[in-house]
């Protein structure tokens, strides 16, 4: 059946500007990370696209390597794309990365010019698209010259192959200075994709400073630090969860401390009638340097259930002052 998007579904989203950039992206990004893979049902994962963009999702992830196995995420998108999203090219922000390792032999990794428009062309193909609206270098190479890889990202978007372009799991150092070069090449870092939830605060240590000082926007990912900031775990691992999957998330790094922490913050959503899923993402989008969130699901019921968050943004001053006494 044609798709045919609900009709108000610009009224149901944030949409917050990037930077100081001239795009903005909804408050929640969809990641095709994890459960659009080969190896995942092709049906639930364009029901959940679908689902997303209804909502106002315009934005959707990918990288070179997202599946299992590496490359199918892209595929399953270039079908969903191709079944659902042509006529709506124009109303989304489509995004993929290269910086780990794609295929063998010497010019598969990291960040060489070489690799990332090879990468880039392969990524292309994949997703049956003409260009990418960002393209992210997806981690900082300690060998290949910062130049070389900024005046590969700088090529591309000559090219047309990508609209903007974005750096991934940098620090604050190696930003500040792959920023520096891409405003001497005349292409401006659009936006910086770093790990960040009540479970990972590095990037409070510097790198949001570094961004806000040169209006280059953020969008956090892993927000939900991959479903343990939801109900999915308080009584125990459920069959299929990406915990039981014991790949990124393993049954270990579910300790009791954590846990602990989780049933107090839990607590504290139920207060604020929100789940926690939804308070997690809320807290993240507290601080205006946050362009986005984005999550990734495996149903459209988790969907629904984060896209809930933007019906109750706002922390009074002794929820935030409860939340960090459990973070400490
Ligand atoms: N740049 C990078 O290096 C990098 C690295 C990692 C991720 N990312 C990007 O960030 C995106 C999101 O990462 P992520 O998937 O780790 O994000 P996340 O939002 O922290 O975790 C998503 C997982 O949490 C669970 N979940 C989500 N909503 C839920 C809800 N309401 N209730 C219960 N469980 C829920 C689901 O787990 P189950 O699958 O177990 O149901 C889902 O797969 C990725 O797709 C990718 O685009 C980028």
């Amino acid at each position: 059946m044609t798709y045919i998007p609900s009709e108000n579904r610009y009224e149901q989203m944030i949409y917050n500007r990037c930077g100081k950039s001239g795009i903005k992206l909804p408050a929640i990004s969809l990641g095709l990370w994890q459960n659009f893979g080969g190896v995942n049902v092709f049906e639930n994962c364009r029901k959940m696209a679908r689902k997303a963009f209804d909502a106002g999702i315009t934005h959707f992830d990918l990288a070179n390597n997202y599946g299992p196995p590496p490359g199918s995420a892209e595929e399953t998108f270039g079908q969903i794309m191709k079944k659902d999203f042509v006529p709506f090219r124009d109303e989304m922000i489509i995004s993929t990365k290269a910086g780990y390792g794609m295929w063998s032999g010497p010019y598969g990794d990291f960040g060489s010019k070489k690799y990332l428009i090879s990468s880039l062309d392969q990524s292309l193909k994949r997703m049956q698209l003409d260009y990418v609206d960002i393209f992210y270098h997806h981690r900082p190479d300690p060998e290949t010259p910062i130049e070389e890889t900024m005046a590969a990202l700088d090529l591309i978007v000559r090219q047309g192959k990508a609209l903007y372009i974005g750096i991934s799991n940098y620090n604050a150092d190696q930003t500040k200075k792959a920023m520096k070069v891409l405003k001497e090449l005349g292409t401006p870092c659009l936006i910086h994709q770093p790990k960040y939830s009540m479970f990972e605060r590095w990037v409070e240590g510097g790198l949001l400073d570094v961004l806000e000082d040169d209006g280059v926007g953020c969008i956090a990912f892993s927000p939900l630090a991959q479903g343990m900031l939801t109900n999915k775990y308080l009584k125990g691992i459920p069959e299929g969860s990406r915990a039981s999957r014991h790949e990124f998330l393993r049954p270990e790094m579910i300790t009791d401390v954590v846990l602990a922490k989780i049933k107090q913050l839990n607590q504290i959503a139920e207060g604020r009638n929100q789940t926690l899923a939804q308070m997690a993402l809320a807290w993240i989008l507290k601080d205006k340097r946050i362009t986005s969130v984005l999550i990734g699901a495996s149903s459209t019921e988790q969907l629904d259930d984060n896209l809930k968050t933007l019906k109750n943004l706002g922390f009074s001053k002794e929820e935030l002052k409860n939340i960090e006494s459990i973070l400490v």
